[in-house]
C-alpha cells in the first residue's frame, strides 16, 4: 500500500474518523494565483499547459506550495475528451472553449470512436503519473472527467451556451441518437478515468456541471443514467486502498436523494443548499463536499471566516464533509482571501471531530 502522509481526504470521502475537515478548492491551480499566470504566459496556451506532464506537474503543485490543501487536483480540462475524440479544441480570448467541428450530424456521432482516449490522452496518463511522483506521499491526487452530458453539450454548442437549445433540441427530437452519443462518451470516459487511477489517481471526480439545466426527468435519463454507467466500470481499489469518487452536479441539489444512489461515494454540492439539510436527507450514505460560494472569497477575511463557520456549523459533528467552494474559484480572487479560508477551515474544524471515534 503507497503511504500517504496526509490522508484525511481519502478517509472523509469514506466517512471515516479525522482529526479535522479536509478541504481542496475547485479550480485551485488557475489565473487568480500570479505564479500561474506567469508560467502559463511562459507556455503561450492553456492547452500548452495540459499538454506538457512537466508544465502540468508544476501548475497541479503551485496551490500547494500556499495553502494546506488536503489534496492535489490533476491540471488539465474535461475537454480534452472530445478534443481527444477529433472536435479540435481551442480557445478564444473572452469566449471560452470552442470546437473546430463540433458535432452536427447523426454521421458524425456514428463516427466517434471512444476507445481514442487511451492513445490521444497520453500526455494526462504521464502528468498524472509525474504529479504521483512529485507529491511524494504527501497528499492525494485527485482524477477528473466531465459527465457525458456536460460534455455533449460543448460537442454540439460548439463551445459554451446560456440555453443549451442545440443540445436539448437533439435529446428531445432525436433521443436515440443523444442516447448513442452519450453511451460513447460514457465508454470514452470510464476508459479514461479507468486509465488515470492506473497511471496513479488516487480519488475521482466527474464534473456534470451542466446536469443541472435540465428538467427533473431529463436529468436522469440524459445525465445520472451514464454517470452511473461511468462508476460501474471503473476500479475501485488501487495499491491496496479504496478509489473513492466524487459526483458534482451544479444545480442539483433538488436531485441529491437520487444522486446519493447513483454509486459515488461522495456528493458535491453548490452553494444554493443548507449543508446540514444536505446531510439529514443522506444521512451516511455518502459523503458531502463543498460548498461555500466562491464569490464569497470577494469578501472581507472576517466575512470570509464567519461562513466557513457557517458551514463547519451547519454539517454538525463528526466525519463526511470535505470542505470546498460550491464551484470553481474565479480569476479576480486575492489569493490572501483563500488563506483566510483555508486557516479558518484549519483553526475552527477540529472541534467538529472531538467526538468523532465515539459518536
Ligand atoms: O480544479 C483544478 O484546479 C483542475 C483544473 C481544471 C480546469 N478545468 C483548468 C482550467 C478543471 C477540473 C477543469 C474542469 C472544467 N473545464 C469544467 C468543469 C468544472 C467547472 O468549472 O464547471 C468545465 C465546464 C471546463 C471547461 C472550461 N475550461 C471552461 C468553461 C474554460 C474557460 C474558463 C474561463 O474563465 O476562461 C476552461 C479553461 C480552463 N480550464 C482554465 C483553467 C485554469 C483557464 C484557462 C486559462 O488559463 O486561460
Amino acid at each position: 500500500m503507497a503511504n500517504l502522509d496526509n490522508d484525511r481526504f481519502l478517509r472523509a470521502l469514506m466517512r471515516e474518523p479525522v482529526d479535522r475537515t479536509p478541504l481542496w478548492m475547485m479550480r485551485q491551480a488557475g489565473r487568480y494565483l500570479p505564479e500561474y499566470r506567469a508560467i502559463r504566459a511562459e507556455a503561450g496556451s492553456f492547452m500548452g499547459l495540459c499538454t506538457h506532464p512537466d508544465l502540468a506537474c508544476e501548475v497541479t503543485l503551485q496551490p500547494l506550495r500556499r495553502y494546506s490543501m488536503d489534496a492535489a487536483i490533476l491540471f488539465s480540462d474535461i475537454l480534452t475528451v472530445p478534443d481527444a475524440l477529433g472536435l479540435g479544441l481551442y480557445f478564444s480570448e473572452g469566449e471560452g472553449p470552442r470546437f473546430e467541428r463540433p458535432l452536427s450530424s447523426g454521421i458524425e456521432i456514428e463516427a466517434l470512436d471512444p476507445h481514442r482516449v487511451a492513445d490521444e490522452l497520453k500526455y494526462v496518463m504521464d502528468a498524472v503519473a509525474l504529479i504521483r511522483r512529485e507529491l511524494r506521499g504527501s497528499v492525494p491526487l485527485i482524477g477528473f472527467a466531465g459527465s457525458p452530458w456536460t460534455l455533449a453539450t460543448y460537442m454540439v454548442e460548439g463551445g459554451g451556451s446560456k440555453d443549451f437549445a442545440k443540445v436539448k433540441s437533439l435529446a428531445f427530437n432525436e433521443p436515440a441518437l443523444m442516447h448513442k452519443l452519450l453511451s460513447k462518451l460514457a465508454t470514452a470516459v470510464a476508459i479514461y478515468l479507468s486509465e488515470q487511477v492506473r497511471s496513479g489517481a488516487q480519488a475521482l471526480q466527474i464534473f456534470d456541471t451542466w446536469g443541472g439545466s435540465l428538467s427533473h426527468g431529463a436529468f436522469r435519463e440524459f445525465s445520472l443514467q451514464y454517470m452511473s454507467e461511468i462508476i460501474e466500470q471503473i476500479p475501485r481499489e488501487s495499491q491496496g486502498r479504496r478509489v473513492p469518487i466524487i459526483v458534482f452536479t451544479k444545480g442539483g441539489g433538488q436531485w441529491l436523494g437520487d444522486i446519493s444512489r447513483c454509486g459515488a461515494d461522495a456528493v458535491g454540492l453548490d452553494w444554493t443548499l443548507d449543508i446540514g439539510l444536505a446531510r439529514a436527507q443522506v444521512g451516511d450514505r455518502v459523503c458531502l463536499q463543498g460548498n461555500m460560494d466562491p464569490i464569497l472569497l470577494n469578501a472581507s477575511p472576517d466575512r470570509i471566516r464567519e461562513e466557513v463557520t457557517n458551514i463547519l456549523t451547519s454539517f454538525g459533528k463528526g466525519s463526511g464533509h470535505v470542505f470546498n467552494l460550491g464551484h470553481g474559484i474565479t480569476p479576480g480572487i486575492n489569493p490572501e482571501h483563500v488563506s483566510a479560508m483555508v486557516e479558518a477551515v484549519v483553526e475552527l474544524s477540529p472541534a467538529y471531530h472531538l467526538d468523532a471515534g465515539i459518536a
